[in-house]
């Protein structure tokens, strides 16, 4: 918008100058140097101010926001500890900063206005008064006066509005250059975005990821180190292993929302790659450790991103019904799947959340199910049943889930065991309770047993 504004400015600007010069040249340039220069110079006083200003203002919006989202995030262990006053000071003093600097620079755009209006008619007086005096007649010269203010009427707007979008545009740098950084080598909108439908990549043998390694951009060593590990269709399995082992992140990467540094993962021998992940993912349901809800009704929660009007009510229902959750919205809640839950489901419990994460991740019928300590929220009796539920779907489809507690996992065809990004053992459920010493340690919730065998 501020560059609109100077290139039409700029050519009002050009037509009453080159008119001034057509009439009298020696009158265009003393109100062209006067106008233009006092313009200039005002600039150049403040233009290292504004950036400075600027700047600030995007450092104390970041800083602003962080805080917001933190609170939110955060707001019952801040309540309980008493810790509010920390959060709110630090808000506070960006949101100060932010207007203060605003106004500066808004005073910055409008204050040469004011002094210009004095410079121009101010201008008007000495010439009146020097035709008056010394040349001791007004008749002649009055054109020349109506030219003088009236080119300096229109001028003075165009200039102004130069100066204004300049200031602006140097004010705003520091938000300009954050955003050009954050968009430079961000391809423009995915193609599959435009096309409603993506069909699914083919799925009918395995899923194998061979030799892989892969490192958090932040971290110095890599989390998954030299992993292989095949998943035939409709098996299930179940990753454990001590907390920060790297499963959740070997579940992104199964996922296709990491891609391994170095190795293979392929899905019937086709290589998944930022090209094919969108129909990759066509195959997936997801539960992750913690689910968001958003505020908005039951039904479109499990439907999570379909539009009203195409939420199939049916296949709503079944999902919840497997994620055992049907019989809760049918006594509990006054208009079933229609009662909004609330801003971050707010309304409900852990399990109740975990439950429709569970049903939103089966709401598409999907053919391989992700679960990442999907049940760990539940009751011991709500588990048993989700699991009961999510068991008669065994041999329907992939099944991959990551538990702490071991009984959880009691039915996987296979159980691999991760530790420090390798799969330290693998085998199942009864075969690593006979001989596994990590097992047996996770299981007894042992600490130093698990240390010694680790
Ligand atoms: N976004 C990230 N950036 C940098 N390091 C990360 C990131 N996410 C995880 N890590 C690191 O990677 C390691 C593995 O994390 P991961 O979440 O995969 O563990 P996990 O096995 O799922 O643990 P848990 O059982 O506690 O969920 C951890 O050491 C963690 O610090
Ligand atoms: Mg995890």
């Amino acid at each position: 918008m501020p560059l609109t504004q100077i290139l039409s400015r700029i050519f009002v600007v050009f037509f009453i100058v080159a008119f001034l010069v057509f009439i009298d040249p020696v009158l265009a340039v003393i109100i062209t140097t006067t106008l233009g220069g006092s313009y200039l110079a005002i600039y150049f006083l403040f233009q290292s101010r504004l950036a400075k200003l600027g700047d600030e203002r995007f450092a104390a919006n970041v800083i602003r926001s962080k805080v917001v989202t933190e609170v939110f995030g955060a707001i019952k262990e801040l309540k309980v500890l008493n810790r509010e006053r920390a959060f709110f000071d630090v808000f506070s003093a960006n949101a100060y900063k932010i207007e203060n600097n605003m106004a500066t620079s808004n005073l910055i755009s409008n204050l040469p206005s004011y002094i210009m209006e004095c410079l121009t008619f101010g201008g008007i007086l000495i010439i009146v008064l020097y035709f008056l005096l010394v040349k001791q007649s007004l008749g002649n010269t009055l054109p020349v006066i109506a030219l003088y203010a009236f080119s300096g009427y229109r001028l003075m707007p165009a200039l102004q509005g130069i100066f204004s979008a300049v200031t602006l545009l140097r004010f705003n740098v520091a938000v300009v250059n954050s955003l050009q950084e954050s968009l430079s080598g961000v391809a423009d909108v995915p193609n599959e975005w435009k096309t409603s439908e993506v069909i699914a990549l083919p799925f009918e043998r395995k899923i194998q990821l061979s030799s892989v390694f892969f490192a958090y951009p932040s971290a110095e060593f890599p989390v998954i180190q030299n992993l292989s590990l095949t998943i035939e269709k409709n098996q299930s399995i179940g990753l454990m292993g001590p907390t920060g082992a790297g499963k959740s992140t070997l579940v992104d990467l199964i996922l296709g929302l990491l891609s391994p540094e170095k190795g293979s993962f392929t899905v019937d021998g086709t290589p998944v790659t930022p090209g094919n992940k969108l129909m990759w993912q066509r195959n997936i349901g997801f539960v992750p450790q913690s689910v968001f809800l958003s505020d908005d009704s039951l039904a479109a929660n499990i439907a999570l991103g379909v539009t009203r009007e195409d939420i199939d009510y049916r296949a709503v229902e079944i999902a919840a019904k497997i994620a055992n959750l049907h019989d809760f919205v049918i006594t509990e809640l006054p208009e079933g799947y229609e009662t909004v839950i609330g801003e971050r489901g707010i309304r409900l419990s852990g399990g109740q959340r975990q439950r429709i994460g569970i049903a939103r991740a089966l709401y598409h019928d999907p053919p391989v199910l992700v679960m990442d300590e999907a049940t760990s929220a539940l009751d011991g009796i709500t588990e048993e049943a989700v699991i009961q539920a999510i068991r008669n779907l065994a041999g329907r489809k992939t099944i991959i889930t990551i538990a702490h507690r071991l009984t959880t996992l009691k039915d996987c065809d296979v159980i691999f065991v991760i530790d420090k990004g390798r799969i330290v053992e693998s085998g199942t459920y009864e075969e690593l309770r006979g001989g596994s010493a990590i097992f047996k340690a996770m299981a007894k919730s042992d600490v130093q047993g698990l240390k010694d065998a680790l």
